[in-house]
């Protein structure tokens, strides 16, 4: 889609929309100021009547607003400026944004308070915009026959100045969303349409129209690679295992080789230790990792970052039939270990497994994986934190330093060697699950088991990459987070390449 920057007053921009957000502190200030007195005092007076407060995630609509060329007017408030963010900044817009896209072919404008411009800076304010123009339009009407939402037909960004700068954050904003939306519509496409097979196909189209390259392994190929792991947990199912590489090298030969492994479970029934329907019901989405790392991949070809980067997916579908794994299986990982298995609900971990390995023997110089792999770190953080889990503190930082620029959350969990024992198993050289208490934690020892002394962490996403309730700024179902925070990672990645 086509996003621009004008410096034209917002007064005067012809579109069917004009997005004004500010802050909820009076008297109104600049640019919002000289709009209200063009509106012959509309704003001013609906903060003294008490109809509008700005406070964050609010909106209003006003159809047709004397004075002012766009069509119709949506207020939307950011709360405190001080306590203005770059997630709030994103979640305010795509609440407004939203309103304005649920007819086809719109045209919108966006106008923001002086004073958050100056707080969070022009460039930033327009990635963040760039990308909301993107995400806004997405639905979960997919298989509906009339959609909720559509694209804008163009997006202008009112600011004072249009610096070289900001347009490039407004492509690279464009390219951040378009792959949010290959997250979202992915996650959120069922698993009847979604399996291992129909998720490599995707992957090898975007590898296609991208210029990656892209590798698919058949069950014949997992089985010459003794994936014993993520065999086991695809062999309940009449879908077969799948694993898709992607390559951007960016970097050339000389470059750092850097891994992004995502979990692809199409569906996890939890297998024989069967989860409860409530459970089930949105386990389409245990897929997020992968498309997660899938999209960043898309993010760093299109971005053309100079980074050798390959995205690892590791796909199975964990049912239940004649076939199916069991409780008290050994099984034998593709880099000789072996595993008992006392639960097939931990799947993830046992697909994971093979996968690192593979990535690892492939000369992984840093790893990433993604996987929205236990309830235990929703318990622990909430619906909205990715869960961190690093054996390289370098990383960690840098990947608290990437979420915050974003406006995603990511939080450090322990990682100390008394987890370990945890997992020992009286017949094999490990088990699959070690207690209840630090459920999240011993998923990720578990993982550590497959990296070496390879640079690692491990993001759980199991809370923030999926939301039970809609949002003013999101349908319920996928969320694509912390796909920005990785882009960002990977940028931060060619910064230390090029100095
Ligand atoms: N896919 C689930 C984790 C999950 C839970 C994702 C809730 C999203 C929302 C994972 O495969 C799983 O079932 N984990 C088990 C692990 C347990 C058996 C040790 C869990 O969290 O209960
Ligand atoms: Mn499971
Ligand atoms: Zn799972």
């Amino acid at each position: 889609m086509n996003s621009t920057i004008s410096t034209d007053s917002s007064i005067s921009v012809a579109a069917n929309w004009l997005v004004v957000l500010l802050s909820d502190s009076q008297p109104l200030t600049s640019p919002i100021l000289d709009l209200d007195s063009a509106a012959s005092g509309t704003i001013s007076s609906l903060f003294e009547t008490e109809q509008f407060s700005g406070k964050a995630l609010e909106t209003l609509v006003l159809p047709r607003c004397a004075g002012v060329t766009a069509k119709n007017v949506v207020l939307a408030g950011l709360g405190e400026v001080q306590a203005c963010s770059v997630r709030k900044l994103r979640h305010s817009l795509l609440a407004a944004l939203r309103l304005c896209c649920c007819k086809a072919n719109q045209t919108v404008a966006v106008v923001v308070e002086d004073s958050v411009v100056n707080l969070l800076g022009p460039v930033t304010v327009a990635e963040v915009f760039a990308d909301a123009v993107e995400v806004a339009a997405t639905d979960t009407d997919i298989y509906k026959s009339k959609r909720a939402r559509s694209g804008f037909a163009s997006a202008t960004l009112c600011l004072p100045q249009a610096s070289d700068d900001a347009l490039a954050a407004l492509s690279r904003g464009s390219i951040t969303g378009q792959s949010c939306v290959i997250v979202k519509d992915l996650v959120n496409r069922t698993a009847n349409d979604i399996y291992p097979e129909t998720f490599a196909d995707e992957a090898s189209k975007l590898a296609k129209q991208f210029g990656l390259e892209v590798t698919v392994l058949d069950e014949k190929q997992l089985e010459a690679e003794r994936m014993g792991a993520l065999l086991a947990v695809a062999q309940g199912s009449s879908r077969p295992a799948r694993m898709v590489k992607l390559a951007w090298n960016g970097a050339g030969k000389e470059g750092e080789q850097i891994a992004l492994v995502g979990k692809g479970v199409t569906f996890d029934t939890g297998g024989y230790s069967i989860k409860p329907s409530d459970s089930m019901i949105s386990m389409k989405s245990d897929m997020a990792g992968a498309a997660t790392a899938l999209a960043a991949i898309v993010a760093a070809a299109r971005l053309k970052l100079p980074v050798n980067v390959s995205a690892y997916l590791g796909l199975a579908e964990n049912m239940i039939s004649g076939n199916a794994y069991r409780l008290g299986d050994v099984l034998t990982a593709r880099n000789g270990t072996t595993i008992e298995i006392h639960n097939t609900d931990a799947e993830g971990r046992l697909v994971l497994a093979d996968v690192l390995t593979y990535a690892v023997d492939e000369g992984a110089q840093k790893i990433i994986d993604l996987a929205t792999l236990t309830g235990a770190c929703v318990v622990a953080l909430g619906d909205e934190v990715t869960g961190m889990f690093p054996n390289n503190e370098q990383m960690a930082a840098e990947l608290t330093t990437a979420a915050t620029s974003v406006g995603e959350y990511v939080w450090p969990m322990p990682m100390h060697e008394h987890f370990e024992p945890l997992l020992k198993s009286s017949v094999a050289d490990c088990k699959n699950v070690g207690p209840r208490w630090g459920g999240a934690i011993t998923a990720a020892k578990f993982l550590q088991k497959f990296v070496a002394d390879t640079k690692w962490v491990h993001l759980d996403i199991a809370g923030p990459s999926w939301t039970d309730s809609s949002k003013a700024w999101c349908d319920a179902g996928a969320t694509a987070d912390p796909l920005r925070t990785l882009v960002e990672w990977l940028q931060i990645q060619s910064n230390n390449t090029s100095v």
